[in-house]
């Protein structure tokens, strides 16, 4: 890594004078981190190719720059004036072509490094995930430097693996990785609503009475983590697990979210073979027929349901100052409330 810079904004109230470019704004996390920093006093420009939920975001310190950051010309303009990247867009899902996690993921994150490089960017952040250390085990407090060589078990961890690598590529932009597990909050398109239809159409599957623990962030943490990595000094170079710091048990968590949602739970007990037996059949029957649909069950959900996997986050504590603004259950509380208002 080359040389480190100084704090990016010392001195000043915290954002002042500074511009952010955040990708991923028309996503989930996205969303929370124009929030958090245009709370701080940044001026943010967000990057994405929806137009609609762009143009949403606009107001007096957010502009909307449409743009696809696989595109050399997209994300040169975008960079142009700002003083650091928050590359949050990726292609966040679980099943698909490797071409396709391929350019959103490892072209998309090498483009944004050029373009990082070409302007001089005071600091890059970006948004990796801890499901690269998945494994088919137990794996509690985990750190930073436990992350694998290499993982196929899916093609997006495969990209997010590679997507690392190319950062440590660039020496010259200074850059912080973050790798937050288990995103939850309103505007979640991925953790409750999977749950709860699950719930509703069929039951929710039991291993081993799902005392297997999980290490979830409310989306409003994770956006936290994120400012702190533009402004810590400290941070340059550096990976951080980002989570709640509170594990659950996945029963208990799930106990929480149905009775708040007032949803009738559905549990069904199933042996961990069987539950291993079909995600394998289904991802080779899905990709013997090229189906591009996500299976019923594939190994890495099987994987989340069987294994306890927790983080350790000192580093981020120690370096960042991070400090969980809300808690699980607040956070399964703020969700229960929208959608019940909703
Ligand atoms: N959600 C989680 O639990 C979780 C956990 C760990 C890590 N992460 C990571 O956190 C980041 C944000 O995740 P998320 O849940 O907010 O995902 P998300 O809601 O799917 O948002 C990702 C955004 O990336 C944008 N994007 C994708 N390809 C693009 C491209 N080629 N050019 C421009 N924009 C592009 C999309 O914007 P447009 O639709 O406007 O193109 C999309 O809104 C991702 O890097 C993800 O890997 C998420």
């Amino acid at each position: 890594m080359g040389p480190v810079p100084s704090p990016i904004c010392a001195n000043k109230r915290k954002g002042a004078d500074m511009k952010v470019l955040v990708t991923g704004a028309t996503g989930f996390l996205g969303k929370y981190v124009i929030e958090e920093l245009v709370e701080q006093g940044y001026e943010v420009r967000a990057f994405g190719r929806n137009q609609k939920a762009g143009q949403a975001l606009q107001g007096p310190s957010v502009e909307f720059f449409a743009g696809d950051f696989s595109q050399e010309e997209d994300i040169f303009a975008a960079c142009e004036g700002v003083d650091a990247v928050v590359h949050a867009g990726a292609l966040s899902t679980i099943w698909g072509p490797w071409e396709q996690f391929y350019r959103a993921n490892v072209l998309g994150t090498k483009r944004v490094l050029e373009a990082c490089r070409h302007f001089g960017i005071k600091r890059l952040v970006y948004i990796s995930s801890p499901s690269i250390y998945a494994a088919a085990r137990d794996q509690l407090d985990i750190k930073e430097t436990d992350a694998p060589k290499e993982n196929e078990l899916n093609f997006y961890i495969k990209s997010k693996l590679q997507a690392e690598r190319v950062i440590s590529q660039y020496p010259q932009v200074p850059s912080v990785i973050l790798r937050p597990r288990g995103l939850f909050g309103i505007g979640d398109t991925s953790i409750f609503p999977r749950v709860l239809r699950l719930s509703q159409q069929f039951a929710i599957p039991l291993i081993k009475n799902g005392q297997q623990l999980m290490d979830m962030t409310c989306v409003e943490n994770a956006a936290l983590a994120v400012r702190l990595a533009l402004e810590m000094p400290q941070a340059h170079g550096q990976v951080y697990n980002i989570t709640n710091g509170e594990p659950h048990s996945f029963k208990d968590l799930l106990d929480q979210a149905l009775e708040g949602l007032q949803v009738r739970k559905r549990y069904v007990k199933l042996p961990a073979g069987l539950l291993a037996f079909l995600a394998q059949s289904f991802e080779s029957i899905y990709r013997f027929f090229r189906i591009k649909k996500e299976p019923p069950l594939t190994l890495y959900t099987y994987y989340l349901m069987r294994y306890s996997q927790t983080l350790d986050i000192s580093a981020a504590v120690r370096d960042l100052g991070y400090r969980p603004r809300l808690t699980i259950s607040e956070g399964i509380a703020k969700y229960v409330q929208n959608y019940r208002n909703n």
